[in-house]
């Protein structure tokens, strides 16, 4: 008769047949050549439908959002400009996507996660401070100059600082074709509705002033 291994012994195996279909990095595969976005469809699904494929065209295959310069003037001094599948359809279930970023002198990309991708960047022009922290709140960082590249691990928080004379511009890639971001400034200061300040007194252990204070800069 054939005896039953123990009950952990079966749990563990279990497992580890199972680990595969947890090791899922980024974006799922594409089951077919491309499905550009249908971005007005009513349907709504974990991404977006595909366009017939009857009505695609080269069109949907290119992108000259990514040739202009942003507008730096704001309080962090930069700008994000987009192409993700919300820019771009013809990224939709590709698993890729970028950004250009635009710094001023002096300027910011505040402190930011993008909980769905792994980014890499490369410095095209200029010199940025990029950092980012761990889990175990260790800070990683370097001065960057033209083309030199960095990766932040995904969801980790980061920022780049623009540590040199004049403007600097940045292109960063991710694996997903819409990394979100959650900009901590924004998130903890400028939710609809807010956040209470009795959370981020004690959050950030300081008084109402100081919160209400933070909270007037992004108030619009
Ligand atoms: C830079 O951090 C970016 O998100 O493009
Ligand atoms: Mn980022």
């Amino acid at each position: 008769m054939i005896s039953m291994p123990p009950f952990h012994l079966l749990c563990t195996l279990i497992g580890l047949l199972l680990l595969p279909l947890h090791i899922n990095s980024a974006d799922p595969d594409l089951l077919q050549d491309f499905c550009v976005a249908d971005l007005k469809a009513p349907l709504s699904v974990n991404g977006f439908p595909c366009k017939p494929e009857a009505k695609v065209t080269s069109d949907d295959f290119f992108f000259d959002g990514l040739s202009k310069e942003g507008n730096t003037t704001n309080i962090f001094g930069w700008s994000v400009t987009a192409a993700n599948v919300l820019a771009f359809p013809g990224l939709n279930s590709l698993g890729i996507s970028m950004n250009r970023v635009d710094f001023a002198p002096g300027g910011l990309n505040p402190p930011h996660s993008h909980p769905r991708a792994t980014e890499t960047g490369v410095v095209i022009e200029g010199k940025l401070l990029v950092g980012f922290v761990t889990t175990s709140n260790v800070f990683h960082s370097k001065v960057l100059t033209v083309g030199q590249m960095f990766v932040v691990p995904k969801g980790l928080v980061h920022f780049q600082l623009n540590v040199g004379e004049r403007k600097a511009l940045l292109f960063t890639a991710f694996n997903s074709h819409l990394p979100g971001s959650a900009v901590v400034p924004t998130t903890l200061f400028a939710s609809r509705p807010s956040i209470p300040d009795d959370v981020l007194t004690k959050a950030f252990q300081v008084g109402n002033d100081v919160i209400d204070n933070i909270k007037s800069k992004f108030s619009s």
